[in-house]
């Protein structure tokens, strides 16, 4: 068995970040590196960067990055413990119990204590589900509700009986620390200094996350009472606004068939996942967010929405246009007729009723289009107030032949001429990318002056260290870092010389951990995630040139200094020295 320290190493080893990562969002090769669209902030054109020979990831957007451990943690929220644990277990890596606890630190110990107390929860309502008395009234109604009972043990369902004391009962008589179990969220304290069950006389939709980990609970009731659902509060392992109920059961059918289908409630997810369909998700009857869209863009790049034909559906899906172009995910729009909502739809007309109405959706921007230009009457005023909302979502569009497929419809449909919509498209998005456009070409292929104050010297040394670090002697025998004018690129120098001197050549892959620094680090990892500047045989020609700028550099110093001393001897001494070694 591994102490913590060494399944980290082993994990290093068996691991691939570009299977991890690829996992979880969509890699395309270019050049050495793998890019795809960052699952951390907001994009639309991929400068998440993952490299495997370094087995490192970085985003030259929102400046995230690291190892296999920085992602995963990143990722699911998990810590960094936890996720030596769940990759451990990933790559079968035996890990003794007291040397991964002696890595945990507060914050993980409380994680794991609510995983287990959740666990604990969800294995109990799904017995009281079984529970040939207590359970009856819940197997009745899922039954009406038509699920199957691969549907219900998939997806962990269970019942929570009308009782006060149930769960917290079984939770105290299993020696579970209540208090903990108030902060998983499922019981509740009462006045009187005890406690009693969030959830009762309830169906349990048990929340899990994509480690299949048990994150959180819903409860419906099973008649007309309010509230009709029931959540686990927000706790440190559950975040209603960003999680997507099936995404643990449904990725891989949504990578498969490139598409996911979004619904709002647990019962249209479950509804048609038991009549077959297998790429679906629900938000948990909260409106979509960036954070949702974003962890779907990893598996699929098309979504479709599935909403009910209220005129809250309606709105909700006009609501999500921005974000799905914003995050660059394109998107169709279901409506379902009236008075259906998913669940219902399918179970009264069947699959492929509801598949016909998933091939037949309209692009949310067309889809867009039809309920702004049904609610305008068209004067004047109300075409350019509609031009003004309309033109952000196009110039959102990637694709220029979309575009202008667009532009022409907003013309028909308005009859305004396209020319008028492309200049307004134009001014629009030159007010957009004034200032993104030139900044980060810089600053990532190092070009000239960046606007961090990097001189090119700075960069060019940085960059041949980085990439070829057999420079490394040589660059210190003459004195390289004598040219550097950047303090954070001095930093990283110097950690790279001390390593060099400490461990020799070999310490090159571990400067990163070795800079106590967060801009050092970050900078660092780009110029490891960009090119580099010098093809092997440019290399020795490379160290000339900073040998002999260091060398004037050196000059110009002594002599600015000989100058002062006026006829210092010693300063004139080390002039003539250092000019007849420029010379040889
Ligand atoms: P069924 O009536 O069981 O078919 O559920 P539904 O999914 O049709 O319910 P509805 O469309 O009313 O709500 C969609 C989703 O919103 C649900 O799955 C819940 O996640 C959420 N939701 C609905 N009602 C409530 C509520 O009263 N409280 C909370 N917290 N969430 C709710
Ligand atoms: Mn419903």
């Amino acid at each position: 068995m591994a102490s913590f320290q060494s399944a980290k190493e082993e994990i290093k080893r068996a691991a691939d970040i570009v299977e991890i990562i690829g996992q979880v969002v969509q890699l395309k090769k270019a050049g050495k590196n793998y890019v795809g669209l960052c699952p951390f902030h907001s994009e639309k054109d991929p400068s998440f960067t993952v490299n495997q020979e370094r087995q490192s990831f970085h985003c030259f957007g929102c400046k995230k990055g690291g190892d296999v451990f920085s992602f995963w943690t990143e990722y699911h929220g998990a810590t960094f413990p936890e996720a030596v644990r769940d990759l451990a277990e990933r790559y079968h890596i035996d890990i003794t119990k007291d040397s991964y606890e002696s890595g945990d630190n507060n914050k993980a110990i409380q994680r794991k204590e609510l995983f287990k107390i959740n666990e604990k929860a969800a294995a109990y309502f799904e017995a009281i589900l079984e529970n040939p008395v207590k359970g009856k009234l819940g197997r009745d109604y899922l039954k009406r509700r038509s699920l199957s009972s691969e549907v219900i043990s998939q997806f962990r369902l269970g019942y929570a009986a009308d009782e006060w004391d149930g769960l917290t009962g079984f939770l105290r008589r299993n020696n579970v620390d209540l208090d903990m179990a108030v902060q998983a969220g499922v019981i509740v304290p009462n006045d009187r200094g005890s406690y009693y069950d969030r959830f009762r006389g309830r169906i349990i939709f048990t929340i899990l996350d994509q480690r299949q980990k048990v994150v959180g609970f819903g409860g419906r009731v099973l008649d007309d009472s309010l509230p009709k659902y029931l959540n686990t509060p927000e706790t440190p392992l559950f975040h209603k606004g960003e999680f997507l109920y099936g995404l643990n059961s449904s990725f891989s059918a949504i990578r498969e068939k490139n598409r996911a289908v979004i619904v709002e409630g647990y019962m249209d997810c479950l509804a048609l996942k038991n009549h077959g369909l297998k790429e679906v998700v629900a938000t948990l009857g909260t409106a979509l967010t960036a954070r949702h869209v974003r962890k779907l863009k990893g598996y699929a790049s098309e979504a479709v929405v599935v909403f009910d034909s209220d005129e809250a559906g309606k709105a909700a899906a006009l609501r999500s246009l921005p974000v799905f172009s914003n995050e660059g995910l394109s998107a169709k729009v279901v409506i379902l007729p009236n008075g259906y909502d998913p669940d219902a739809f399918v179970n009264a007309k069947g699959l492929n009723s509801f598949l016909d109405l998933l091939n037949r959706a309209s692009p949310i921007f067309e889809h867009y289009l039809d309920q702004k230009l049904t609610k305008e009457t068209l004067d004047i005023e109300a075409k350019a107030r509609i031009l003004k909302e309309i033109v952000p979502a196009i110039s959102d569009l990637n694709s220029h032949p979309q575009s202008s497929l667009y532009v022409k419809l907003i013309s028909e449909r308005l009859g305004i001429k396209e020319e008028i919509i492309w200049s307004e498209l134009g001014s629009y998005k030159s007010s957009q990318s004034k200032n993104a456009i030139g900044s980060d070409l810089i600053q990532t292929q190092g070009l000239g002056v960046s606007k961090t104050g990097k001189t090119l010297s700075d960069t060019q040394l940085l960059n041949l260290l980085a990439h070829h670090p057999h420079a490394i002697p040589s660059i210190i025998d003459i004195e390289g870092e004598l040219l550097i004018s950047d303090p954070v690129v001095m930093e990283i120098v110097d950690t790279i010389f001390e390593k060099y001197r400490q461990e020799g050549i070999n310490s090159c892959n571990r400067i990163e951990e070795s800079l106590k620094n967060e801009t050092a680090r970050i900078h660092f990892r780009e110029v490891l995630t960009g090119p580099s500047f010098y093809s092997e045989n440019e290399v020795e020609q490379a160290i000339e040139e900073i040998r002999a700028k260091a060398c004037q550099k050196k000059i110009s110093e002594s002599l600015t200094s000989f100058k002062r001393a006026k006829g210092d001897a010693e300063a004139l001494n080390q002039l003539l020295k250092l000019k007849r070694l420029n010379r040889s």
